[in-house]
């Protein structure tokens, strides 16, 4: 049974296997969660995201897609780049946020994580409302099975995000 829970802080000082990162379809940084886990992360994940450009993703990770790399001078094992639908583009489908909490979870999954971080996924820069972000990721993370994944915490910057996070989990599942 995985547990679920919600807290404030910084991701980049989380002691879990994994932590997720609101990356952008470059992979090559930006402000945010991504440049707060690039700067803790060391010059090394860079290098590490241009591998997967020159490699699996020569295009750019499409938005809802979530690929691995080390996390290198973070306290955490694996760094899991996802991109979350951009509401000031358009990208306003739940669906496309879903796929950024699952795609994430399978990732962690294959990797034999134990325990994932997430951010709120799209929250920031990328536009969407907090409440409907939380929605979303606790409904995902509740519905969708991550063999191995026994504990999803969800790390938030701010009290606002946390009160959204900590109402959607006391709703009870659909
Ligand atoms: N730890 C946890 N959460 C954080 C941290 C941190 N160190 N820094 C920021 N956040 C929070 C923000 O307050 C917001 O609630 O992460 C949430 C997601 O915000 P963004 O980082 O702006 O991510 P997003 O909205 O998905 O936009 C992604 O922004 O930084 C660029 O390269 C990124 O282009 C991409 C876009």
């Amino acid at each position: 049974m995985t547990s679920i829970e919600a807290v404030q802080g910084d991701i980049t000082t989380e002691r879990v296997d994994a932590i997720v990162n609101a990356a952008n379809s470059t992979l090559l940084g930006g402000g945010g969660v991504d440049g707060a886990i690039h700067a803790a992360a060391g010059p090394r994940l860079l290098e590490a995201c241009r591998r997967l450009r020159r490699t699996d993703w020569p295009d750019g990770l499409p938005v809802g897609e979530a690929a691995a790399t080390d996390a290198f001078d973070l306290p955490c094992r694996w760094v899991i780049h996802t991109v979350g639908p951009n509401a000031h583009r358009g990208q306003t489908a739940p669906a496309l946020l879903t796929s950024c909490f699952t795609r994430s979870l399978d990732v962690a999954s294959g990797l034999g994580a134990a325990s994932i971080a997430f951010p709120a996924i799209s929250a920031g820069a990328y536009g969407w409302d907090a409440a409907d972000v939380a929605r979303i990721a606790i409904e995902a993370v509740r519905s969708h099975l991550a063999p191995g994944v026994d504990l999803v915490r969800f790390v938030l910057f701010g009290s606002r995000l946390l009160d959204a996070f900590d109402h959607a989990l006391s709703r009870p599942a659909d």
